[in-house]
């Protein structure tokens, strides 16, 4: 794996209000790097941030302190918090986004759905932009639905096309909000296959945030776990697979057994256990005092 940096984040810091008018931390200093062409998964529990997180570095949340640094083809390194409109355009179009939804227009078919991207952010002509269009829906095989209306699509199919759409403008970057959401297994399975084929194709890097861990597992190479906004561990996806295979008693800290049971999904461990709940705090800060990360990276 090619060990470029293309996005690196460091000390993200954002906040919300709540009805009582109180800034409510939702990201507590979350910091990493995405290497080119790797498959990244930003895993954690429900709340944990991982949306707020993906919203922010696509630029759609501004934090409230931090850096995001994209070093993206053509374009050089990009500080995204501090460029101004066109260099944020530019970058834009060099990322590819699958929202949780697909977020198809309903009134507009699969081939205008994928063509959007095209005719907004680009200058192509318009014969070109349907022989892309085209192969953009065969790389998800889709072609043969290219004048369906979203309606008519089932969630898996609606995925694909966000897909296509996803990466008509050839993106560095793709960045994938729960891939798998309210898709059966096999269909989940099937996308994930996807995900990873369009990667290795398009040398693409992907940065899916997801919940689901036999999802996270079939794709990544390397694993951000967050938990309260805060960055549990940083590895590889042997590491993580580590953790997770071994016996509680054999890890070596209560860090590890809190990963092991957010990996297992067990309902007993360090996070629900109400001794355990006391501990968490103390835990976690324990556990950042010591190491966060492992290996090289
Ligand atoms: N626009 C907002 N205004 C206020 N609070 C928000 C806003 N967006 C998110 N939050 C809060 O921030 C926290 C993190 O939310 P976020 O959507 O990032 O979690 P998540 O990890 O993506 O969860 P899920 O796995 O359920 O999608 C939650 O407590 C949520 O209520
Ligand atoms: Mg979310």
């Amino acid at each position: 794996m090619a060990e470029r940096v293309v996005l690196s984040v460091r000390d993200l810091v954002m906040s919300f209000e709540n009805d009582e008018g109180e800034r409510v931390p939702v990201l507590q200093g979350v910091s990493f790097d995405a290497y080119s062409g790797e498959t990244l998964v930003i895993m954690g529990g429900s709340g944990c941030g991982k949306s707020t997180l993906l919203n922010c570095l696509i630029g759609e949340l501004r934090p409230d302190a931090g850096e995001i640094r994209y070093h993206v083809d053509k374009l050089g390194e990009v500080d995204m918090l501090r460029a101004g409109a066109e260099q944020r355009e530019e970058l834009r179009k060099r990322i590819g986004i699958l929202f949780q939804s697909g977020a198809l227009f309903n009134s507009l078919t699969v081939a205008e759905n994928v063509a959007l991207p095209l005719r907004e952010h680009s200058y192509v002509d318009p014969a070109i932009i349907d022989i892309i269009v085209a192969m953009k829906l065969q790389q998800v095989y889709m072609l043969p639905h290219r004048d369906k209306l979203p309606g008519q699509l089932s969630g898996g199919q609606k995925k694909r096309v966000g897909l296509a759409r996803a990466t008509a403008l050839d993106p560095s970057i793709l960045f994938y909000d729960e891939p798998s959401a309210g898709l059966d297994p096999v269909t989940s399975a099937s996308i994930d296959m996807l995900m990873m084929d369009l990667s290795a194709k398009l040398h693409v890097t992907s940065l899916v945030v997801t919940h689901e861990m036999d999802s996270a597992f079939r794709i990544a190479d390397r694993m951000v776990m967050l938990d309260q906004g805060r960055v549990l561990r940083n590895g590889t996806k042997d590491e993580f697979a580590a953790i997770r295979d071994a016996r509680p008693p054999a890890l070596g800290s209560d860090l590890e057994r809190l990963i092991h049971q957010f990996l297992n999904g067990n309902s007993r461990g360090p996070l629900t256990d109400s001794e355990g709940m006391c501990e968490y705090e103390k835990i976690l800060n324990h556990g950042f005092s010591t190491t966060v990360t492992w290996g090289s990276n």
